[in-house]
């Protein structure tokens, strides 16, 4: 042993809660049990046949670098995308020279807060939160104040509260509308109070879309950021292929900002990780031209597995759950002692018919010590069987386990 230690920064970096637990289900899986994966937002929706298509035809004899800000092709293709956009029009049009193509909306994140925010400045975000906003703001030496956000309220973000969160060393606030793990859908209205709060007290308004077309019962897609007018200095907007083209492994994201100084900062970071994925772009650009009849089936299958899900939690004694008006997760309350405990104990001991179910403890998606104890998140991304069989196995795991809480009839 040399006795050379990884950073600080490194080590004291937070594990993902929607993966941390995966050496127990590789355990589970090793011995023979099928896992029902509700742990992790990987769609199961086939990738548009386009997409793939992409791939299989690319002919170039060399596979180059390409620009670091993306394609500007695929730049040009994607400000149409945006200034098509029912929920983005109202505010000025979107332009190529106004979006940066990047690695994933993660990469879009990091970039985000990088080029936002200095060593030891603060982002506000709304907790329950998607935790990559604290891993990257934790990697670039940014602190992570959070915004309580409840159940009860529909995790509804009022924007007095944000005002009253920020403080000399705030530079961002983040939030994800459609919301992960919440669910939560921000309206119009919310979006301008939230943005004027955050223009008028000189605070980046970091908006997570990546799940804007995932709304139900009719109400077509998220609003998004870039229709409130007065916020084209603030409002920066992530968004990825992955979940809208249900296209994870493709890697693209994307950067819109209207504010220049900003994307010309961002730039030095594209830069120094010289190009985003190039043959993923052109398969990104044929994402674009997938038929709105097409994305409405998959949406309209989401808002069936919703339902079923949330039926069927809802049903079970104890459980607590609010119907979701977006994206693919649900933060349920249950009633045991710890609900890290109990998705650990699912893995190692529990099976129906050969069978368990994986889920994400929800502590690790709250920065407030305490909170998210007894609160997992389940994602809804498998189909409605497998999704009726995951709540068979909830109801009798709940039942059996030793360290349930009393439920009150
Ligand atoms: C809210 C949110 N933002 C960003 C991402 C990053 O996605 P990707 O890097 O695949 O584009 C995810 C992935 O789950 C997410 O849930």
């Amino acid at each position: 042993m040399s006795g050379l230690r990884p950073s600080r920064r490194g080590e004291t970096a937070p594990a993902s809660p929607i993966r941390r637990l995966m050496p127990y289900a590789e355990a589970a899986k090793a011995s023979g049990a099928r896992v029902l994966h509700l742990n992790i937002g990987q769609p199961d929706i086939p990738t548009p046949r386009g997409v793939i298509r992409a791939y299989q035809t690319y002919a170039e004899p060399v596979l180059a670098y390409g620009a670091s800000e993306g394609a500007l092709s695929y730049r040009e293709a994607l400000a149409a995308y945006y200034n098509d956009l029912d929920a983005a029009r109202g505010g000025p049009p979107i332009e190529a020279g106004q979006i940066l193509v990047t690695t994933g909306g993660s990469e879009a994140l990091l970039f985000a807060i990088g080029s936002t925010c200095d060593i030891g400045d603060e982002v506000l975000v709304a907790e329950p939160y998607y935790p990559n906003y604290k891993g990257f703001s934790h990697i670039l030496g940014v602190e992570v104040r959070p915004i309580t956000t409840y159940a009860a309220e529909g995790f509804a973000l009022p924007a007095a509260r944000v005002a009253a969160a920020i403080g000399p060393r705030t530079r961002a606030l983040i939030v994800s509308t459609p919301g992960n793990p919440t669910g939560a859908v921000l309206s119009w209205d919310d979006l301008n109070a939230i943005g004027t709060v955050c223009r008028d007290r000189g605070v980046f308004f970091v908006v997570d879309e990546v799940y804007r077309d995932f709304v139900y019962d009719g109400a077509g897609t998220a609003p998004s950021v870039l229709s409130v007018p007065g916020l084209e200095e603030c409002a920066i907007v992530i968004d990825s292929v992955s979940k809208r083209y249900s296209a994870c492994g493709a890697r693209i994201g994307c950067i819109v900002t209207r504010n220049a100084a900003v994307w010309k900062a961002t730039l030095k970071f594209a830069q120094a990780r010289l190009s985003p994925p190039v043959v993923d772009q052109l398969a990104a650009q044929a994402a674009l031209q997938t038929p709105a009849a097409e994305l409405r089936v998959a949406i309209d299958d989401y808002e069936r597995r919703r339902d079923c899900l949330v039926a069927g939690l809802a049903a079970l004694p104890g459980v607590t759950v609010q119907k979701p008006a977006g994206a693919f997760y649900l933060i349920v309350g249950l009633p045991v002692d710890d609900a890290e405990r109990f998705a650990i104990w699912l893995l190692e001991t529990w099976r129906l018919d050969g069978e368990t179910v994986m889920l994400a403890p929800a502590d690790g998606f709250y920065a407030t010590p305490g909170l998210g104890k007894q609160e997992v998140r389940a994602a809804y991304v498998l189909e409605v069987p497998k999704l009726e069989r995951a709540v068979r196995i909830l109801a009798s795991a709940l039942v059996a386990y030793s360290g349930r809480t009393p439920v009150l009839a």
